[in-house]
């Protein structure tokens, strides 16, 4: 069977810290979806690492770890990656096999993701410009190169028909930066590349479900930046949610048992876009100091907001989630008064749903609040530990988005996180 572990906010929620929590349970750990612009903090051996394309799992030695081929991968940053694993003791000939459908990400895809950023003027996306978009247009307008491709002899010629395809739109875009460096470096890249397990990702998954193995498919970004039901035009270019993981992983809707939801105790967002419960004020920026809220890809201060259970019920629903993990709860202990959104005002009209489009909406927050715990949580072990105003507030929680809260995680550390 399949287990998920995904974001219900607008990512970046400690989805990979409770991977690497969970993965000692899994035979395989699988990324279905995004590539470099995610960014997943875990703690090994005390030591702060952090994966964008590989699966949080590979620090365990009896966990292999597929990057599915939902994914699209940069080959670049894997070699990169491959190397600081390494220096951490991880096998990636052992433990790390990669599906020959994954898409590759081009250095002109990068340039691509820039040269449409800058031409957006106002409108900026707030891209991570790891080449994402672009990608993955390549991918549905039937032109992309996959991994696979890399072991044809005719890899270079599909190599110089994409490029030059790419380069009639970047001159369009009148986009002049030399690009010859970053294509050294590709190719350098793909070297490795062809050095590491290419595998036949559906049957790789399938077998091991055959024989009774379990897997858990680790999503990046989250809900509410999923391509279809995110904050659109503000949004990812990959199925954040659930669904995903079919199509991504090539596992039928069948074989997912549970779907378990990371979100944070408040709320934060990176890039532009709507964002109902952000605070502008001091409250916001103690957030953004305590949370240590600056962005693990791009290092760009969060935005922060109290928690919204409006659009948290909806990434519920859409995800079908089973089970939900609170992280980040330490970094309430201070708080006074806690706000939770429980509606939005539209137009003096209150609704519980999240509209179509949230861009250009005369939209409100409204609160309820909530007692703060004032106690300092991240040395709490069980949960009977826990502060009675804490298991107020996750009750509140589960009440409101109809879905259990069964994890919460008090602490940026492997061994901080409670059970319930
Ligand atoms: P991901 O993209 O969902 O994997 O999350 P990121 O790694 O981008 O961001 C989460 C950040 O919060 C990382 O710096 C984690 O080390 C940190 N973190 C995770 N869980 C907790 C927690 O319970 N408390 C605190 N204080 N930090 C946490
Ligand atoms: P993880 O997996 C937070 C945001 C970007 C931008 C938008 C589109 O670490 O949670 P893209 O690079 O995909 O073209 O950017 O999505 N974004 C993320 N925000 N966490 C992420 O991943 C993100 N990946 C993309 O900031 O607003
Ligand atoms: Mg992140």
């Amino acid at each position: 069977m399949v287990d998920v572990i995904l974001g219900l906010q607008w990512g970046d929620e400690g989805k990979g810290k409770i991977v690497d929590f969970f993965a000692s349970d899994y035979d395989i750990v699988a990324r279905f979806q995004g590539g470099p612009n995610a960014g997943h903090t875990l703690y090994v051996d005390g030591k702060k690492v952090v994966l964008h394309q590989i699966p949080s799992g590979i620090f365990h030695q009896n966990t292999v770890n597929l990057i599915g081929g939902g994914v699209v991968l940069d080959p670049v940053i894997l070699k990169k990656e491959c190397d600081t694993v390494a220096s951490f003791g991880a096998d990636v000939s052992k433990n790390l096999f990669i599906s020959e459908r994954t898409n590759l990400i081009l250095p002109t895809h990068r340039a691509l993701d820039k040269a449409s950023e800058l031409s957006k003027g106002d409108g900026k996306i707030g891209s991570t410009l790891k080449g994402i978009g672009p990608c993955y247009m390549d991918k549905t307008g039937r032109n992309a190169l996959r991994v696979g491709d890399i072991l044809n002899k005719n890899f270079i010629s599909q190599y110089i028909k994409l490029r030059l395809k790419h380069q009639k739109l970047l001159d369009n875009y009148h986009f002049t930066e030399d690009i010859s460096a970053w294509e050294d470096e590709f190719f350098e890249a793909i070297e490795f590349l062809r050095t590491l397990n290419i595998v036949n990702g559906e049957y790789f998954v399938n077998n091991a479900i055959a024989e009774g193995k379990k897997v858990l498919a680790e999503g990046a970004q989250a809900a509410m930046l999923d391509i279809d039901f995110g904050t659109y035009p503000y949004v990812t270019s990959s199925s954040t949610i659930s669904a995903g993981v079919c199509s991504g992983l090539g596992v039928a809707p069948q074989k997912i048992k549970d779907i378990i939801g990371i979100t944070k105790s408040y709320c934060t967002r990176v890039g532009s876009g709507p964002f109902p419960t952000e605070l502008h004020d001091a409250v916001g920026e103690e957030l953004r100091q305590i949370g240590s809220e600056f962005g693990a890809t791009t290092g760009r201060p969060r935005r922060c907001g109290w928690i919204d259970l409006v659009a948290l019920k909806f990434a519920c629903m859409i995800n079908g989630v089973t089970k939900v993990v609170m992280t980040k709860a330490d970094v309430l202990d201070k708080f006074e008064n806690l706000e939770a959104c429980t509606a939005y005002d539209i137009d003096g009209k209150l609704t519980q749903e999240v509209p179509f489009q949230m861009e250009g909406l005369n939209l409100q927050p409204v609160y309820q609040t909530r007692k703060g715990w004032h106690t300092d949580s991240s040395v709490l072990k069980k949960k009977e530990d826990l502060p009675k105003d804490m298991v107020a507030y996750i009750e509140f929680i589960n009440n409101f988005i109809q879905a259990p809260i069964k994890y919460v995680s008090n602490g940026p550390g492997r061994e901080q996180i409670i059970s319930l």
